[in-house]
């Protein structure tokens, strides 16, 4: 059976559909595409590094029973650093997760977890994969509350409205306040939070969450870090057992008037609010010890929608369309060590895969035959047979994806490209041997297109100097390492000080004159689309001022192109 908010129309038929040839919906292929886009769920967890994102995916996988055992977490500091999040919980448990989306069935649900990694390993990339969800996860630590890679995450997931849920960990430590972190939330953001249950106690008095819309306390007693699910109790709103215990820890009437207060609360629910991004329902617990995982999975998955309609230049392409369609949003190469392969990961967006199918690349015009598919289950890496709308699909690339790219069955629409996200760190990139350029431009492609880098140039062609830029320094140690080994390019990597990015539209004549600004320099994107540097916050205020007919954005428009300016 599939559980199902009730207040989400998870089907998008009624939307306009690009695409014509649609079967009857009582057609058994269209019956069997319905149930199954009812019942997936397509999210990533947003969080600072050490929020507790790791430990929160492995008890997910333990209630998916996608691993048996989420034992306790040792030794993961050292090695932590070195690889994804993801990579780590593999080398841990001995199993292989290391992927881009882990799918997992719960409760009837089709759950599809997108991987954002999250430490040093922070790139565009972890960006791009908010492209291919439905819904976020905010994973707040209850001591630090909103951290600035959150910060940065949550306004990625903002520019696709999409919906928001919040999870605040580590209550059994000392935190902020619970009113405190809401208003936090609230504040930073720009964002409403309503509150769906309630710590009860916190640190060494927590005992559990109050559930404010079942109106009952969900108590906790396993404490033994979580290894197996916690032994729970539910006692009704009024039962003299929670008011024993909440005179145990001194808080009878505190938690009381806390909870008046946020009943009139939750009558501001309105799910509108929540599937435009505008309000954020908040969950509080304890990923360690098991505390209100289990609560907030169910009223997560109930929460969060089913996939949606994608943009097209052609209109809405809604997922009951029985045509296969998708589009590429991540590519990964050397997954293997032992073999130079380069996976793409594909979202699907409508339609039903068939192992073997061809399709089309509509942007390139290619026909291509989808037979060395992956996919990426709990315990194992497989070969897909089937997959619906939300999935992720890893397929085989002899370097014939682009990120953005539209695969379809039929039809010529494209989907809305990617967008490019502001880089922090710049370096401008030079070699010893002039000889080895084309050598160089081919490797920066190809790392760029992986997303660990965005490369500019001083003119529209990228003829003059290179500059390279990342979101985060990590990049450049991997983008010289990778050069060398696998391009056999020896390059110097010369730090800019340049740290904010601002993609330019408007008057051309306006936007040549931003090359002879004081701290401000202006370079061209792989589009050929004008991008200023500023060298800090004062140069961008003064350009911006300066010049009120120009638009500056902080990512790069998006658009329907048809090929990549270096195909
Ligand atoms: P990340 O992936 O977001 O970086 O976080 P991760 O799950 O690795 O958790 C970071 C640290 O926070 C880990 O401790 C983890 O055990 C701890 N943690 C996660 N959830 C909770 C929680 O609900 N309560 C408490 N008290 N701690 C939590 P560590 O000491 O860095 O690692 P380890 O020695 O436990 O492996």
């Amino acid at each position: 059976m599939t559980e199902r908010g009730p207040d989400f129309p998870a089907s998008s038929g009624q939307e306009r559909n690009a695409l014509e040839n649609i079967p009857e919906t009582d057609s058994p292929m269209a019956s069997r595409l319905d149930e199954e886009i009812l019942r997936r769920r397509t999210f990533a967890i947003i969080s600072h590094p050490d929020a507790g994102k790791t430990t929160l995916t492995e008890k997910f996988l333990l209630y998916g029973g996608a691993i048996h055992l989420a034992g306790s977490i040792k030794s993961r500091k050292a090695a932590r650093y070195a690889t994804s999040d993801w990579m780590e919980i593999e080398r841990q448990r001995g199993i292989s997760v290391t992927s881009s989306a882990l799918q997992f069935d719960y409760k009837g649900f089709a759950v599809n977890l997108l991987d954002t990694p999250g430490h040093k390993d922070f790139s565009e990339d972890t960006y791009r994969t908010l492209e291919a969800a439905d819904s976020v996860i905010m994973l707040l630590d209850g001591a630090k509350g909103i951290e600035p890679q959150t910060l940065k995450l949550f306004e990625v997931a903002r520019l696709r409205n999409l919906p928001i849920v919040t999870f605040i960990n580590k209550i059994d430590r000392e935190g902020l306040p619970p009113l405190t972190l809401l208003s936090e939330i609230e504040k930073t953001l720009s964002i409403r939070a309503l509150p769906m249950n309630w710590p009860i106690g916190m640190g060494r008095t927590f005992r559990g969450v109050f559930d404010l819309a079942g109106r009952k306390a969900h108590l906790y007693t396993s404490r033994e870090h979580g290894g197996q699910r916690s032994a729970e109790s539910v006692l009704d709103e009024n039962d003299p057992g929670l008011n024993s215990l909440l005179e145990g820890i001194g808080l009878d009437q505190e938690f009381r008037e806390e909870l008046d207060l946020l009943t009139s609360d939750s009558d501001l629910w309105d799910p509108g609010l929540f599937r435009s991004g505008s309000v954020t329902p908040v969950f509080f617990g304890s990923a360690l010890n098991n505390f209100g995982v289990e609560l907030f999975l169910n009223a997560f998955l109930r929460l969060a929608p089913s996939p949606g309609p994608h943009t097209s230049d052609r209109g809405p392409i809604a997922p009951d369309t029985p045509q296969f369609s998708g589009f590429i949003f991540k590519i990964q190469a050397n997954m293997d060590p032992q073999h130079r392969d380069r996976f793409a990961f594909l979202r699907i967006c409508s339609g039903i895969f068939h192992k073997g199918m061809s399709v089309r690349n509509v942007n390139t015009g290619q026909e291509i035959k989808l037979s060395k598919t992956l996919q990426f289950l709990g315990q194992k890496r497989e070969m897909v047979e089937e997959a619906y709308p939300g999935d992720i699909i890893g397929l085989h690339d002899p370097n014939i994806f682009h990120i953005g790219d539209t695969l379809a069955e039929k039809g010529d629409f494209l989907f809305e490209g990617i967008p490019h996200f502001s880089p922090e760190f710049f370096v401008r990139v030079q070699i010893e041997d002039p000889l080895k350029r084309k050598h160089l431009r081919k490797g920066l492609n190809q790392i760029a297109e992986e997303g660990a880098i965005q490369i500019f140039g001083l003119d529209p062609e990228g003829e003059r100097e290179i500059l390279v830029g990342a979101v985060g320094q990590l990049q450049f140690d991997v983008l010289k390492f990778r050069l060398e080994h696998e391009y056999k390019v020896r390059a110097k990597l010369e730090p800019l000080s340049y740290d904010r990015v601002r993609w330019v539209t408007g008057d051309s004549g306006k936007i040549a004159a931003l090359a002879n600004t004081l701290d401000t320099l202006l370079v061209y994107d792989r589009e050929k689309m004008p991008v200023a540097l500023f060298r800090n916050e004062w140069a961008l205020r003064y350009v911006v001022e300066k010049y009120p007919g120009l638009a500056f954005h902080g990512t790069s428009p998006r658009t329907f192109r048809t090929s990549s300016a270096d195909r």
